[in-house]
């Protein structure tokens, strides 16, 4: 995460002197998008970096669960079973897909393509069923459209991923 620290400093000029552990989440947010996880070697570079203790970085880790302690597919699936979803054929969908690429959520293709995660409420419940795939949205699902969507991204997977 050395490579990030210039850009960190820009963001600790915001903040008054003693509130560097305000940082941690935007920090870790950064670290992520930059790598695809947080690594131990990233959660020490903080811990040093912000002078916050280790606990600290590893409770917001455990809490949010937006963010990842290891390596993940290319492309993140995370549908939606709470309720509004549920009642609108989320399991089926999710049946589908781990059908369809093998895996149950949790676990990562052997492409590294895909990761599958049956996550909570993302928000979008008036357009159940739903799922995000990275950061983008994608609503009122039906196994037609999962399809297509699994076709599609498979074809479009990042070289440096599927080797
Ligand atoms: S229940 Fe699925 S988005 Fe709210």
């Amino acid at each position: 995460m050395k490579h990030l620290i210039p850009e960190f400093e820009q963001w600790k000029r915001r903040y008054p002197a003693g509130f560097e552990s305000s940082l941690t989440i935007p920090c870790l947010r950064r670290i992520q998008e930059d790598r695809g996880y947080v690594a131990d070697s990233d959660i020490d570079g903080l811990v040093e970096y912000l002078g916050v203790p280790r606990i600290q970085v590893e409770e917001v880790l455990e809490f949010y669960t937006q963010f990842r302690r290891v390596p993940i597919g290319a492309f993140h699936l995370q549908v939606c079973h709470n309720v509004s979803c549920t009642m609108r054929g989320a399991e089926r969908i999710l049946d589908h897909v781990q059908a369809r690429l093998g895996i149950v959520s949790g676990q990562t293709t052997p492409d590294r393509c895909f990761t599958l995660s049956r996550v909570e409420c993302l928000g979008s419940c008036g357009t159940a069923p739903m799922m995000m795939v990275n950061d983008t949205y994608h609503e009122n699902l039906d196994i037609p459209k999962m399809d297509a969507m699994i076709a599609e991204l498979s074809a479009t997977v990042p070289a440096e991923r599927a080797s």
